[in-house]
């Protein structure tokens, strides 16, 4: 009997259009650097989330770091943030010296709770970062009125929202003062690595492409009033990302279809948990369920060709934080029941089945 073919947890997909682009760009004698290519994937992104401002920059942990600079964060700033997510987020705050602070989640969204992050509240708060978790959002509007009321920008990191609306038109990471999105290779888009800033200020807009740019006053001159880096983009991821561009409205879809697919045939099994999703407002980046006895669950579909992936420890207890003094007991219940199921976009039908059918027999 032939072996089945091995379902990966996820798996990039890049094919004919991307080469073409390359080569069709390589052929164009582009600058390869960031240049056109890299504004128009900008103004693709800008039209595609309703954001007056895109700007890219080298990774969604880089992109959330230049949000905070923008919005006047530094060192020894406090920034609240969930315990439940990437390590990047609170890393994003060490990078440039300030201080990330733990907030538990809520249900059924896994979004910052915002009796919590009123909890956390200091003098020394300079800024909240909600993470829209697998594109689900709790109502991020009521959170960015809180943080009005006490003068503190909100800033979105939504590195796995891309095609994920917090309301009917309205996308996330286009709410807070700046919103972030990664193109890192699980996304539903990628450029390899990549990620991206949105805003609808002017002000915070051109501090941001300051601050990517060695704090140059004008394009390509040596002139320079602020203090900046080099966090710039190439055309050559750009040209890849346009090409994925133009897959993602199918890849939407077709994550939502994959999401309806192991709901129903995951149905009725007592130790395995889907939370609430609203299709017509996520787009699911991963298949998260919180199962019974996860690490069994993960063995077994390994031996049988199943790729899955546990979820995020909580960062608390990472011990690059090392803060066990803490509790957060919702990120610490779901974080440890959660798994990752295959969720490429170009899973078929019948790999959903075989997964969900393995899950079943598993806990028959
Ligand atoms: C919620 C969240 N924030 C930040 C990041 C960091 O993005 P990148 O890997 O592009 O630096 C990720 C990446 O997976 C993420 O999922």
């Amino acid at each position: 009997m032939t072996k089945p073919v091995r379902i990966p947890q996820m798996e990039p997909w890049f094919d004919a259009a991307e080469r073409e682009a390359l080569q069709t760009y390589m052929l164009g004698g582009g600058w390869v650097t960031e240049f056109k290519e890299t504004k128009t994937f900008e103004d693709a992104l800008a039209a595609f989330m309703g954001a007056r401002h895109v700007i890219v920059t080298n990774n969604g942990t880089v992109a959330l770091s230049l949000a905070l600079l923008a919005v006047g964060v530094g060192p020894g700033d406090e920034v609240i943030v969930p315990d439940l997510t990437m390590i990047a987020s609170p890393n994003s705050a060490k990078m440039i010296g300030a201080v990330p602070v733990f907030a538990d989640v809520e249900l059924p969204t896994l979004n910052l709770d915002v009796k919590a992050v009123q909890a956390a509240f200091t003098k020394a708060t300079k800024a909240v970062m909600h993470v829209s978790f697998n594109g689900r959002s709790n109502d991020v509007e009521r959170l960015r009125a809180l943080c009005t009321a006490r003068g503190v920008p909100l800033i979105e990191d939504s590195c796995q929202s891309l095609g994920s609306y917090f309301r009917p038109g309205r996308h996330l990471g286009t709410v807070g003062a700046v919103g972030c999105l990664s193109f890192s290779l699980p996304k539903i888009i990628s450029t390899g690595q990549g990620g991206a800033l949105m805003t609808n200020d002017d002000e915070i807009a051109g501090r941001i492409r300051r601050l990517k740019d060695f704090g140059r006053s004008g394009g390509g001159n040596d002139i320079h009033h602020s203090i900046g880096y080099n966090f710039k983009y190439t055309d050559l991821q750009a040209a890849v990302g346009l090409a994925q561009m133009k897959k993602l409205p199918w890849r939407v879809e077709r994550k939502k279809q994959i999401w309806l697919r192991y709901a129903q045939g995951l149905a009725g099994i007592r130790q395995v948990e889907m939370l609430p999703t609203d299709l017509a407002l996520v787009s699911p980046w991963f298949i998260d369920v919180f199962v019974d006895d996860r690490e069994a669950l993960q063995a077994k579909l390994d031996r049988v060709g199943i790729g899955t992936r546990p979820m995020y420890p909580p960062i608390h207890r990472q011990k690059a934080y090392g803060r066990d003094d803490l509790s957060f007991p919702v990120t610490e219940g779901y974080s440890m029941r959660g798994l990752w199921l295959p969720s490429s976009s170009q899973l078929s039908d019948a790999d959903i089945d075989r997964v969900c059918a393995e899950i079943r027999t598993h806990y028959a």
